[in-house]
């Protein structure tokens, strides 16, 4: 059976809830690494189809590596070029995430701490002006921004420092924690091999995203103390 997409029910309902406000949002999306971030916005895109997504990986590099990537996913994502000009400075990619969110657009900047980087972080002072625009204005925005980002500490320094830009600037938060054991008895029920040696092995050895490694474990516990 193919590798799916599992559980994060709720996670999903809190995404579409945010996204029916038809208000402007700035959502971050929380979680250790590994845990599911990218997977759960990759979904979200599948499941919204008729809502207008912009999502782009930031790169670790410079403005024109980042101006770079901003413009591949302009053309992966169909952005027309007609109403929506590619930027050519940091502060115009800011501006342009104002014109999507303003269009109905659901911006996604996944790798987001990388705009903590010295190079990059005049972008946060240039999104905060947009941001703050837009937040006057709600009601008047029908799309808006989420970010998430690999490197919980670099994150936290720009949205929850008191003296970063985008300090306070959020209006929800998307936490992830481990998948419910439910979904990961049914990840193991599709593709474990189940006999008790073959578990034993997976709790020790397997480098299976980390949220199902616990089961794993207690799933050997569980069969050592079966076997004694
Ligand atoms: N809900 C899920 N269903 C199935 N597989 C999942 C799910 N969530 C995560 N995974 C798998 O776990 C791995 C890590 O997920 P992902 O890359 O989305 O994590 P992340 O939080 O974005 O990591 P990072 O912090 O490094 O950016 C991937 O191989 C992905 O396929
Ligand atoms: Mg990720």
């Amino acid at each position: 059976m193919p590798w799916g997409f599992y559980g994060r029910t709720e996670e999903l309902r809190l995404i579409a809830e945010i996204l029916s406000r038809d208000r402007w949002f700035f959502a971050k999306m929380t979680g250790r690494r590994r845990i599911g971030k990218t997977t759960l916005i990759q979904q979200t895109i599948q499941m919204t189809a008729a809502r207008p997504v912009f999502y782009v990986q930031i790169p670790d590099s410079g403005p024109a590596g980042v101006l770079s990537a901003v413009a591949d996913a302009m053309e992966s994502f169909g952005i027309p070029t007609d109403r929506f000009s590619s930027p050519t400075t940091l502060a115009e990619f800011a501006q342009l995430i104002g014109s999507l969110a303003r269009a109905g657009y659901v911006v996604v900047l996944d790798e987001f701490q990388y705009f903590n980087r010295r190079l990059l972080q005049p972008f946060c002072s240039s999104l905060q002006a947009v941001v703050d625009v837009l937040s006057a204005e709600a009601d008047r925005v029908p799309g808006g921004l989420i970010v998430l980002g690999s490197i919980h500490t670099e994150m936290t320094a720009i949205l929850e420092n008191r003296s970063a830009p985008l300090y306070n600037r959020t209006t929800d938060e998307i936490a992830l924690s481990h998948l419910d054991i439910a979904s990961v008895l049914v990840i193991l029920h599709e593709h474990a091999d189940t006999s008790p040696d073959r578990l034993l092995f997976c709790g020790y050895e397997v480098q299976t995203p980390s949220p199902y490694k616990g089961v794993c474990v207690s799933t050997k516990k569980k069969l050592v103390s079966r076997r004694k």
